[in-house]
């Protein structure tokens, strides 16, 4: 069986003082939580994330990492400072990342791979625009960018990562793909991992991204593949994050 994680993808959002109300929050109703949960944050608010949920069951991550270990990269972050700040999660491949930062899926599959290298887990983000699922094409942009994170770390890697499919169409647009939309793409993602290794496909976390609330997560999260949530703007308000934590 494989255990239910709620993320939450803080994205560029905060302040010191609004943090803490929302730790607060989920830190109070973490002992209630039978699934895993972690935070990814903004890079600068790490420590407060760590210093709030120590000695919790809530984890918490960033957002993006370098693709190189260390060196004249100004303006970078990378997997070692994570680990410095205590985080267990990193997002790679986000598709705010990939569109907007100009991550193709092979500086996707470096930064998966530091990440692993220095013991973080990484959550790699696949998913298609509307363009892409509207010509067809959903399976093979999925399988393509998987593709270049099981060519460069190997299958055996994804047994020390999290997946999660996050159609583009559906992040913060309100519009949810179905729980049928969604089991079928993160069906096609286990299959395609299990042609590879059958014992990696069947343990391998695939969380659904994309407009869930506590009023959609219960049905989402009720298909046999889909094991837990990203969640963006649900995550910032603790009150949706504890209800969408309790659907899980
Ligand atoms: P959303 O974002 O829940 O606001 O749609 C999800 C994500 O981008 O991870």
């Amino acid at each position: 069986m494989r255990a239910k994680l709620v993320v939450g993808n803080w994205k560029m959002y905060g302040s010191l003082a609004a943090n803490l109300t929302l730790l607060t929050g989920i830190k109070d109703a973490a002992i209630a939580f039978k699934c895993a949960a972690a935070v990814c944050v903004p890079f600068p608010y790490l420590a407060q994330a760590r210093s709030a949920l120590a000695g919790t069951s809530v984890a918490w991550g960033a957002q993006n990492v370098s693709e190189h270990a260390q060196g004249a990269f100004t303006g970078e972050v990378s997997a070692g400072m994570l680990v410095d700040f205590g985080c267990r999660y990193v997002l790679v491949g986000h598709s705010e990342r990939r569109a907007l930062y100009g991550e193709d899926d092979r500086t996707v599959a470096a930064k998966f791979q530091q990440a692993q290298l220095a013991g973080l887990t990484p959550i790699l983000c696949l998913g298609e625009t509307l363009a892409e699922r509207e010509s067809g094409v959903t399976a093979d942009v999925v399988t393509r960018q998987l593709g270049a994170v099981i060519d460069a770390s190997g299958v055996a890697a994804l047994s020390r990562a999290v997946l999660a499919y996050e159609p583009v169409w559906a992040i913060g647009t309100g519009k949810t793909a179905s729980p049928q939309q969604a089991q079928e793409v993160h069906a096609l993602i286990r299959a395609r991992v299990g042609q590879s290794d059958a014992a990696v496909a069947s343990e391998l976390r695939i969380l659904y991204g994309g407009s869930v609330k506590p009023g959609n997560a219960r049905e989402l999260f009720a298909m046999p593949d889909i094991d837990g949530g990203l969640i963006g703007g649900a995550s910032l308000v603790a009150e949706d994050f504890r209800a969408i934590c309790a659907a899980a």
